[in-house]
């Protein structure tokens, strides 16, 4: 594989936008995308106050921004509700009746709701909640499968002004328990069970294990499975049984801009995740104005995001961003694979699918079980292709282009983060050329660039650290409960400007090659892990002694997590062990944490001061194991380069 991924970068193949595709786009050149940067570069008050008034605000902001490193106030003096932006505006005109979400459970069966309808629900379920005691600023977890109740609840909560925590339904109970108790969650919304390859994600029965010895008060329960769950009378009520009596009238009320919106957990280069927080009208800015241009969208769109609700690519593309726009969403709730593994081609050719998001490690999936199963699906309703969460090879880039894609559909590889909020970095589809492995430039009204430690731009082609040197709207506002941690770790790293942890560098052309992470964040199929975190839940375990957790290339998975574990003095280091480690993770984490491999050793290697030698490590993991890679080989070397200068690393 690397040898392919070789001679493709240095053809460094460029794709320009097909020409009926710029024909009709937003942005529809260089040069307009030029322009657009410029005046969002020079005039960022202008620039961003034209995109927040396309939302629907009940007081208008009396600044644009108030920004004192690292504090930024977006829409100073702004009221909104953001519900309003989603739902209402599009409620009063022709939209009314569109298809707002198209909704396919694993299955088979299927929902659809107009514009008209999910309004009613959410005003129903902003009813039910405020019933249950829900008052603004009030925290609600919810932990859902994909399904149409999972909307509703984020949309209510933001109805309310109570923001919410949405913790992955592949999380465990003691995963989701650190969560609802580091939020104060006061009223967890969860389900019976959800769908997942044929079998019931048991997430009441997390729920009931997570909420021992905790002050929550409520929890609703969607009922999708029909599953037999223990009940708690006096603290579970059915949605049903509150939502489907309540009122469809709601009267919105409007909150700050700076109005907390909701809190995502994720790993950063501790034992423990962190809350990313959101605030109302930046966020909502963000959200939608990467979903018009990054997609390109039109209203006859069917826009698919197959991310899980449960991280940001769901909060901001399935939900926020879409609906924002007025688009079709349409969801799906479970595996690619169920019943076989042509389930998402089946979905576009059923739907008419015509803007398909997916992440890399799910095209290297489908890469791998064969160019048969999209061949037997007409997939010639799509016209945009769109790729995120981690960096994408320029081998599946190729093949997404030509077996999804018929060499037609213009390919989106977008860059961003949990605490980014929106897209950053990404082509737009017709303007942008595209070369495989690269997220293009950043968008209009985004400062990123690469620089050195001490914060001077890096040479074309030389790495370095990937920074955003301006505020924008969607960004972060804080680590919640913990604002030093945030200064730091965001802002201490390259001085005056925000650094989130990745190594990038620059072409020729200005294009950005994203490498992957400098600090100890793992990227595993997408998903965000740090590598203390899986040492913190091994060392846990009474037959550890120590542990140290390092990331190896995965053809797959991108990274998979191999552990290195000394036991306790006693016990045997036998694969039955092995095997009981990696239960142990997943079940103080969850599967997406649990090791690919577990390696015991007599003492791990250390420094003279004591601190675990994790480049040691990360070689003799990778070494004779590394079957091929998912970034470019020659990155590599680069990436521990910077890793080395990089605070966090031993
Ligand atoms: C990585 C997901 C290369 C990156 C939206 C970042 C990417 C982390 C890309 C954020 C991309 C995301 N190319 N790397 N297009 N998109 N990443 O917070 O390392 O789950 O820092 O947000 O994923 O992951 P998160």
């Amino acid at each position: 594989m690397s040898s392919s991924i070789t001679s493709v970068l240095t053809e460094n193949r460029s794709f320009p936008p097909p020409k009926e595709f710029s024909a009709g786009a937003k942005v529809g050149s260089m040069a307009d995308y030029e322009a657009l940067y410029r005046r969002a570069d020079q005039d960022p008050d202008g620039f961003w106050g034209d995109v927040a008034g396309e939302l629907a605000w009940e007081k208008k902001w009396s600044r644009v921004l108030d920004w004192k490193l690292p504090d930024a106030r977006w829409f100073v003096g702004g009221a909104l509700n953001l519900s309003v932006s989603c739902l209402d505006r599009h409620v009063s005109t022709w939209r009314k009746n569109k298809a707002a979400l198209i909704w396919e459970g694993e299955p088979g069966d299927s929902r659809v709701l107009t514009y008209g309808q999910l309004h009613r629900e959410v005003c129903k379920a902003a009813n039910a909640l405020t019933a249950l005691g829900v008052k603004q600023g009030d925290f609600v977890a919810i932990y859902l499968p994909m399904v149409p109740e999972a909307v509703i609840a984020m949309l209510a909560c933001a109805r309310l002004g109570a923001p919410h925590t949405v913790v992955f339904g592949g999380f465990s109970a003691e995963a989701l328990a650190d969560r609802i108790k580091d939020a104060g969650a006061k009223i967890v919304i969860t389900a019976d069970g959800g769908w997942r390859r044929g079998a019931i994600v048991p997430l009441k029965d997390n729920v009931d294990r997570a909420l021992e010895g905790s002050s929550v008060q409520k929890v609703v329960v969607v009922k999708r499975c029909a599953n037999q769950v223990a009940w708690r009378d006096g603290r579970d009520v059915w949605w049903h049984d509150v939502v489907d009596k309540a009122s469809v009238k709601h009267e919105p009320k409007a909150f700050d801009s700076e109005h907390p919106l909701f809190s995502l957990y994720t790993s950063g280069t501790t034992g423990k995740p962190k809350g990313i927080l959101h605030t109302t009208g930046g966020y909502l800015t963000g959200a939608y104005y990467t979903t018009k241009m990054v997609f390109d969208l039109r209203d006859d769109d069917i826009f698919w995001c197959t991310a899980d609700i449960g991280w940001v690519t769901g909060h901001s593309y399935v939900v926020y961003g879409p609906l924002a726009n007025g688009a079709t969403v349409l969801m799906y709730e479970g595996a690619p694979n169920q019943p076989g593994p042509d389930r998402f081609w089946d979905i576009i050719a059923k739907w008419g699918v015509t803007v398909f998001y997916t992440a890399p490690t799910a095209i290297r999936a489908f890469m791998r079980w064969g160019d048969e199963w999209p061949a037997k699906h007409d997939l010639s309703s799509l016209r945009l292709l769109g790729s995120v969460g981690e960096p994408i090879n320029p081998e599946a880039w190729m093949w997404y282009r030509k077996q999804i894609g018929a060499d037609r559909c213009p390919i989106v590889d977008t860059w961003w983060q949990t605490e980014t909020g929106a897209i950053m970095i990404s082509p737009l589809p017709g303007a942008t050329p595209t070369k495989p492995g690269s997220a293009t430039r950043p968008l209009p009204g985004i400062a990123a660039d690469v620089v050195l430690k001490d914060g001077t731009p890096c040479k074309a082609n030389e790495g370095g650290f990937l920074v955003i040197k301006k505020p924008w709207p969607s960004m972060l506002r804080t680590i919640f409960g913990d604002h030093d941690r945030f200064q730091k770790t965001y802002f201490g790293e390259v001085a005056g400007v925000y650094f989130a942890g990745d190594g990038a560098r620059k072409d020729e052309d200005g294009y950005f090659w994203v490498m992957g992470r400098v600090d100890d964040v793992i990227n595993v199929a997408g998903h965000r892990l740090s590598t203390m975190e899986v040492e913190s839940a091994l060392v846990s375990h009474p037959k550890v002694a120590e542990a140290a957790v390092v990331g190896r290339p995965d053809e797959l998975k991108g990274q998979a997590i191999v552990a290195f574990v000394t036991p306790r003095q006693g016990f045997v280091a036998d694969d039955a062990l092995a095997k009981e480690l990696r239960e142990h993770v997943s079940a103080q984490i969850g599967a997406l944490a649990r090791p690919e491999e577990i390696r015991f050793a007599e003492a791990l290697p250390k420094t003279r001061s004591g601190k675990i030698m994790r480049r040691l490590l990360r070689e003799v993991a990778s070494g004779s194991k590394a079957r091929g890679d998912t970034t470019t080989l020659e990155d590599q070397g680069v990436l521990e380069k910077l890793a080395q200068s990089f605070s966090n690393e031993d």
